[in-house]
């Protein structure tokens, strides 16, 4: 089973604009990543949905060396990561998802960053997890940001978010987008989350970053 949320287009080149409005503190949460992987079992490392590479751009600046393979089934998405990574001999990037990647080939870290949410909770996410945990040394860190909580926490945080927004962006459109994300995404509770990484082999994940509704979370695969 492999759901895949489409990011084509517009909706690929608008992409990095977007985050930038509408992800408070995005930027620091992406350049603190090397630091926060430090303890990575080998420097080897998995972007999951790595779209335009802004986490892998990080990864190629960090004062360590990372070998970095990205991977993202939106090929919109893939062609600006090649555009910007290109020089970077020690980054490979592939059009597919986990479940192609050999899992014979074993990471020390991973990223999975604004792509949970997009997938539902009647297996989706469980086997995306469960994908990436079989890719990982016993001991590898896992690093999420993801849109979680329960129905009421994901209402109170959008509007909190809205607070935050840039104040030039167009009203109907927040309006839409703000809808969007509480009816057609599919976010989970902080202890649902927690029950998918365990039964997926991760420890219990700890949250250590917020922003609005965007929480960061860390884990380590058994
Ligand atoms: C919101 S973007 C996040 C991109 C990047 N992680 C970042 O933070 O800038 C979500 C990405 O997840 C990818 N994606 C969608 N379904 C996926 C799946 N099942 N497995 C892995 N990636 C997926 C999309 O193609 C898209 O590039």
């Amino acid at each position: 089973m492999s759901q895949v949320e489409l990011f084509e287009r517009e909706r690929a080149t608008n992409y990095n604009q977007f985050v930038e409005a509408w992800i408070p503190n995005y930027q620091y949460f992406l350049d603190r990543l090397p630091n926060l992987l430090r303890e990575a079992t080998s420097k080897n490392l998995l972007v999951v949905g790595c779209g335009t590479g802004n986490e892998i751009n990080r990864f190629t600046q960090a004062s360590e060396h990372w070998d970095i393979t990205g991977i993202d089934p939106s090929p919109d998405m893939l062609n600006q990561a090649h555009e910007k990574l290109h020089a970077y001999q020690n980054v490979t990037l592939v059009e597919g998802l986990v479940s192609d990647l050999d899992p014979a080939q074993k990471y020390g870290a991973a990223t999975l960053l604004l792509v949970l949410h997009f997938l539902d909770d009647q297996g989706n996410k469980l086997s995306l997890l469960k994908d990436i945990a079989e890719r990982l040394e016993p001991g590898a860190l896992l690093v999420m940001l993801d849109i979680t909580g329960d129905k009421k926490q994901i209402k109170q945080n959008l509007a909190i978010l809205r607070l935050l927004l840039p104040n030039d962006l167009d009203d109907d459109q927040v309006t839409n987008r703000l809808n969007r994300i509480e009816n057609e995404l599919y976010p989970v509770s902080e202890t649902r989350l927690a029950d998918l990484c365990l039964e997926a082999g991760f420890e219990s994940p700890l949250r250590f970053f917020q922003s609005a509704i965007y929480m960061g979370w860390l884990t380590r695969k058994n």
